[in-house]
């Protein structure tokens, strides 16, 4: 049998009614997406998705780029160069936290497998130019745990640019409420919870004294990231059951089978009923079946894509109150 990609086939399903959910997107860490070719800026993202907004959403980085601060500064105190541009460095936190922070921590200070950057050597040479960095993200160390990654060149300087302002922070402590978290509003956040998370969470409930049982950057990650116990591929402990994924498998003779999904790719599916009892289907040889995917996590996966860097703070800071 020739196994052939059936993506096309996936998107009409998307397309003839919105019936298929695909997961997010996985990258095997063994294996290096394609790389877009050289100057297709906008090439494909196989990697966890960075998000472009669009008109109209909310973003607090649509203010022009101020140039860099060439000269003078704390930057050039301790010798560690001209400081980062801190649009670029503001940017470049974004694709970080949606891309890279699951292993290495939002705060670049190392985290679920990934080593520390603030204090990498290479990170130290590459002084915010996405030279050194640049051939990390796009060739990953697949070996070594780090998947391949094709970010842009804008976006692979404003990853370099973030990583800079954040060795540059730690360097000098004048810079230090960068690297300070909880710089939030206890009280904006409160009310941005109200808005986003009450219809499933509650400060006086399941949430009430999660400050107690996490440090604040433990924290930060455990509601920007609730579901990944691991990276997708990466050995690990298994996911909470209260995260797990519920799956509808409508088959062309009208049947459905639901359970838990096991595994959906572009290939086929496989799910575990209730009764335990495993299934999967080869979408080649099933023409005509349907996929609906529950995630109860997407709402997380969606708010990870809306925050605004003050919304990710307050949320934390009104987080931290509940002790
Ligand atoms: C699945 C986990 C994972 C993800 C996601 C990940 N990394 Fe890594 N990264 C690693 C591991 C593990 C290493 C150490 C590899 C080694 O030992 O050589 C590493 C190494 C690096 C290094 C080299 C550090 C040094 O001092 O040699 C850089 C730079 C880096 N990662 C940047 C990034 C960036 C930027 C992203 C997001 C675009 C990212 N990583 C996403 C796991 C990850
Ligand atoms: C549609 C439902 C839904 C929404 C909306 C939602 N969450 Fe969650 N959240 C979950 C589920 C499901 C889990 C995983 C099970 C659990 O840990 O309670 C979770 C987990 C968490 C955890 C980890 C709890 C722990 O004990 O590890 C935190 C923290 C959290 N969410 C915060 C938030 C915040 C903050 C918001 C709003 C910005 C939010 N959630 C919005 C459903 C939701």
């Amino acid at each position: 049998m020739t196994r052939r990609p059936l993506l096309p086939l996936l998107l009409s399903f998307v397309l003839a009614g919105g019936a298929f959910a695909r997961q997010e997107p996985q990258v095997p860490p063994n294996t290096p997406p394609p790389q877009p070719p050289a100057g297709a800026a906008n090439g494909p993202q196989p990697g966890p998705a960075v998000k472009t907004p669009g008109p109209g959403e909310r973003t607090t980085e649509t203010t022009p780029a101020k140039p860099p601060a060439r000269t003078g500064g704390h930057g050039d105190f301790l010798a560690i160069g001209p400081l980062a541009d801190p649009a670029a460095a503001a940017r470049g936190q974004k694709i970080f936290v949606a891309t890279c922070a699951f292993c290495h921590g939002s705060d670049a200070r190392g985290g679920n497998g990934g080593p520390n950057l603030v204090n990498s050597v290479l990170v130290l040479h590459d002084k915010g130019t996405g030279a050194e960095v640049g051939p990390v993200i796009l060739h990953g160390r697949p070996a070594k745990g780090m998947p391949a990654f094709s970010l842009t060149d804008a976006q692979i300087r404003d990853v370099a640019a973030f990583l800079l302002s954040r060795s540059q922070a730690a360097a000098n402590r004048m810079d230090y409420k960068i690297l300070n978290i909880i710089t939030g509003d206890p009280k904006a956040g409160e009310a941005y919870f109200s808005a986003h998370c009450s219809s499933c969470h509650s400060g006086s409930n399941d949430l009430a004294h999660i400050a107690t049982k996490f440090e604040p950057v433990d924290l930060q990650s455990r509601f920007l990231y609730p579901k990944e116990s691991r990276y997708p591929g990466v050995p690990g402990p298994p996911p909470d059951p209260r995260t797990e994924k519920a799956v509808i498998v409508k088959l062309p003779s009208g049947q459905s089978v639901s359970g838990k999904l096991d595994h959906i790719d572009d290939f086929s599916v496989s799910l575990t009923e209730p009764s335990g009892e495993h299934h999967s289907w080869l979408f080649e040889e099933t023409p005509g079946i349907k996929v609906e995917v529950h995630d109860p996590l997407e709402a997380h996966a969606t708010l990870l894509k809306q925050y605004t860097n003050a919304d990710m703070h307050n949320v934390l800071a009104y987080l931290e109150t509940l002790k």
